[in-house]
């Protein structure tokens, strides 16, 4: 940053960079062929619907799930249908030595990691003053089972150690370790409209101010990965998943969104896959809502 217009008359070595070497056709810039592509929470909901976007557009997936298993027979049924190569892993994100193995064990199958959309999440949609201290770190450990069930006092009082919303900065951090040592990559994260606004009329502070903690922390990873990755948030409004807007708020969902309706999770593939396409390369650091309308008044 120049704090005066002399400083700002100073080049900068190496700037301006050059332009990327892309197609200037923008559906070749829109291909995703042969890139290797990661995604978290991807057995079911806005997770699959990513993971078969980037199928569909002949890039090879690696399928994350944590308790969700039907995601090996979805990964099986994307290779045959698209004729892409496809695997799935079951990782519990806020784990950091599962991540780290899952990590290397995509590399050993796929050669690299091109893309990796951090997309798993979960809520416990409550008042604070409702919400026990469990469900609290468990929303922000982005744990979607109980991990204090049957453990000791030692290991509970260990895992409490672990970082806020672990799920997505542990794999920022080791995705990020990858990323560097390739000299390129991209991460796109899932965070929520909930980022920005306060959902009504559902109290769920914890789950707001995650994902609050997850854009800034997207937006963050962009400057400080800016000599070698791009990193773009995705922040959905109410989608038609299990996570969507609950049966006694769906009615409120329909009538704030301004489309009146909650999206279909087939709307949302096409922004994921702009992101991870080289049609994107102008684009780091951006959180881009898709909502419907919702956050409009
Ligand atoms: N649907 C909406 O209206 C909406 C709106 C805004 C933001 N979002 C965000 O979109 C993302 C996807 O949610 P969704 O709507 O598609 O709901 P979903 O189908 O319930 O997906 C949530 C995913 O997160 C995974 N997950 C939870 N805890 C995990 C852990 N500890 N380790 C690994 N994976 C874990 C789940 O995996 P398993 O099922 O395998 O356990 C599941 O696939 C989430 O980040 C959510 O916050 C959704």
């Amino acid at each position: 940053m120049s704090m005066s217009v002399s400083d700002c008359t100073q080049g900068r070595d190496g700037f301006p960079r050059p332009f990327p070497n892309t197609p200037n056709n923008v559906t070749e810039q829109l291909k995703v062929t042969g890139k290797v592509v990661v995604v978290t929470g991807s057995a079911d909901g806005i997770g699959y619907a990513v993971a078969e976007a980037m199928a569909e557009g002949n890039a090879n997936v690696a399928m994350w799930y944590n308790s969700n298993d039907a995601a090996i027979a979805k990964s099986e049924a994307l290779a045959k249908t698209h004729g892409v190569k496809t695997a799935s892993y079951r990782v519990d994100v806020s784990d950091p030595d599962q991540v780290v193995k899952a990590i290397s064990d995509v590399i050993k199958d796929f050669g690299r990691i091109d893309v990796f959309v951090a997309n798993a999440g979960m809520a416990i949609s409550k008042p604070i003053l409702e919400q026990t201290l469990d469900e609290y770190r468990k929303q922000m450990s982005v744990n979607g089972k109980d991990r204090f069930k049957g453990s000791s006092l030692v290991s509970r009082a260990n895992m409490l150690k672990r970082q806020p919303v672990d799920g997505v900065v542990l794999c920022a951090k080791y995705i990020g370790e990858v990323f560097k040592k390739q000299g390129s990559g991209n991460l796109i994260i899932t965070s929520s409209m909930s980022a920005q606004i306060v959902n009504v009329p559902t109290d769920q502070p914890v789950y707001n101010a995650s994902k609050a903690f997850v854009t800034h922390f997207g937006k963050s990873l962009a400057r400080e990965w800016r000599e070698f990755a791009r990193v773009n948030i995705v922040s959905p409004g109410f989608f038609d998943t299990k996570m969507g807007a609950s049966p006694e708020t769906v009615n409120e969902a329909y009538r704030m969104s301004s489309v009146g309706r909650q999206g279909h999770v087939k709307e949302i593939k096409g922004l994921y896959l702009y992101l991870a396409s080289d049609a994107s390369t102008y684009m780091t650091g951006s959180d881009v809502v898709i909502d419907g309308g919702y956050t409009l008044p």
